[in-house]
């Protein structure tokens, strides 16, 4: 493996910013976009059971539709090269008991009946008892966790090769999602709207970064 450095690394995390607009006129080659989602596919998830779908939005008509109830999207929306909204999966799928865990557990991690029959024994333990996901909206909570991993590695994984990123937590959710229902073909009972995610190339400077110091935030016990 050819590692980069500990400076290039920081450098990446440090060029990454909330891109507030984005330069209309530059559009993110297919192949570096396929490269952040491929960041995205690659991000760990609790028992590895992946409880997310991700939506490239460029239909400008779509886009428009969007900004209903989307406050903090609207000139990203506008100016982004390319944006993406993070799906979580409700307890449809993402309960122990479902048809897309079995599917999960034989399919796509291929485990051996009486493996599966364990790992969801274990899977119903930890969701009943040990983190006490017994509601819908707790369920969707623990599982949105896991999305934005993956939303984390993507605005990294651009920046590393030079590209802009906004996350976007700044709209209404039961608004934005009727539109998705309605206009965007998702099946809202199924998938809940954790965030969206523009990326493209900056048109301004950011501002200086604002972060507390690395001791007000670690505590170490030796
Ligand atoms: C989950 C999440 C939601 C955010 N929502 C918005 C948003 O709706 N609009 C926006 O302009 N910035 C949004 N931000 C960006 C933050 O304001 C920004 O990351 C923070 O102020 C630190 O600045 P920096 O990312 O430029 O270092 C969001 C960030 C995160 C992580």
């Amino acid at each position: 493996m050819n590692m980069i450095t500990k400076n290039e690394i920081l450098n990446a995390f440090k060029f990454r910013h909330a891109c507030k607009v984005f330069d209309k006129t530059k559009v993110i080659a297919k192949n570096d976009m396929e490269f952040i989602l491929e960041t995205a596919r690659l991000s760990p998830s609790s028992f590895g059971f992946e409880p997310w779908y991700f939506v490239v939005v460029q239909n400008k008509e779509l886009r428009e539709k969007l900004k209903k109830g989307a406050w903090g999207a609207t000139i990203k929306l506008d100016t982004a090269s390319h944006f993406v909204l993070g799906l979580t999966m409700r307890d449809f799928f993402i309960k122990y008991d479902s048809p897309y865990i079995q599917y999960f557990m034989s399919q796509i991690q291929h485990l051996p009946e009486e493996a599966a029959l364990n790992r969801r024994k274990i899977f119903k333990t930890f969701q009943k008892k040990d983190f006490d996901l017994n509601t819908e909206r707790t369920l969707f909570d623990w599982a949105s966790k896991q999305c934005y991993i993956a939303m984390a590695n993507m605005m990294t994984a651009a920046a590393m090769i030079g590209i802009d990123s906004c996350p976007i937590e700044g709209f209404n959710k039961k608004t934005s999602e009727e539109v998705l229902q309605k206009y965007l073909d998702i099946d809202i009972k199924k998938y809940g709207l954790s965030y969206m995610l523009a990326f493209g190339y900056r048109l301004n400077p950011p501002k200086d970064k604002t972060r507390r110091q690395l001791n007000e935030i670690v505590g170490w016990k030796e």
